[in-house]
């Protein structure tokens, strides 16, 4: 049974203070739920939610990360730094990565090759833009993506592995994929991880779904066979709201 997840990507939102109402909010709120929960703080608040979220069900994850380990790369965050505060799960490859810091399939690899050095859990997030989509290319260009960056690790890698698809035309937009349109493409890429590692992985890995996931389409999505949770943005934002999605699973 593979998990269920709801994470939440705040993205470059939310000040100390607002991050510690936010998050004292949703302990408060925390419905009871099978699913696992993470929120994702931008970098310099991640320590005060570790702390203020230490008991809690809450996972704080982080929203990027470097590939090496140390070094003279200024502005940058290792690792190492993450785990040393608590922080065991880094999203990597996020479109806005992508798209404005120049983020490729090869830097990815190696962001997810020092991640995994380091015992750390991935969410892997790619996806189309909309012109792939309009000249029928989505499903070639998923699939590059996830081999260029992810089909050399070995099979037991993949227990640590989280996969996000997000179709870029559909994050903070107010438009979201199709619940058929997601478990379509969801359903295509556990056939892409069967053809390389077989059904026991394809099976196992959990798949979530991002781009403008609210609490009124989140049940819908949630329930196709292959959507095992999402990844949200904006409505991460106010407690209500992800509580409102993560009560759609
Ligand atoms: P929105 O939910 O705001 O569309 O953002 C999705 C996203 O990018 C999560 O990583």
């Amino acid at each position: 049974m593979r998990s269920k997840i709801v994470a939440g990507n705040w993205k470059m939102n939310k000040n100390l203070e607002e991050t510690n109402t936010l998050l004292a909010e949703l302990v408060q709120k925390m419905p009871d739920t099978s699913a696992e929960v993470m929120v994702a703080p931008t970098f310099v608040n991640l320590s005060a939610a570790v702390q203020s979220l230490a008991g809690s069900r809450i996972e704080v994850v982080a929203q990027n990360m470097h590939f090496e380990e140390s070094g003279a790369f200024t502005g940058e965050i290792a690792p190492g730094m993450l785990k040393n505060i608590g922080v065991n799960t880094v999203i990597l490859g996020h479109s806005e990565r992508r798209a404005y810091f120049g983020e490729t399939d090869g830097l990815l690899k190696k962001k997810v090759d020092t991640a995994l050095a380091q015992g750390m859990r991935i969410i892997f997030c790619f996806g189309e833009e909309l012109d792939d989509r309009k000249s029928g290319k989505h499903f070639d260009l998923v699939e590059r993506q996830l081999r260029n960056a992810l089909f050399h690790l070995p099979t037991e890698a993949w227990k640590h592995i989280v996969l996000a698809y997000e179709p870029v035309w559909a994050i903070g937009t107010g438009e979201t994929a199709s619940p058929e349109q997601a478990q379509e493409m969801h359903a295509f890429i556990r056939k892409t991880l069967e053809s390389s590692y077989g059904s026991d992985i394809a099976q196992g890995v959990t798949i979530l779904y991002g781009g403008s996931v609210k609490p009124g389409n989140a049940s819908e999505i949630f329930s196709k066979p292959d959507v095992d949770g999402g990844l949200i943005g904006g409505a991460a934002l106010k407690a209500d709201d992800f509580i409102g999605i993560i009560n759609g699973i």
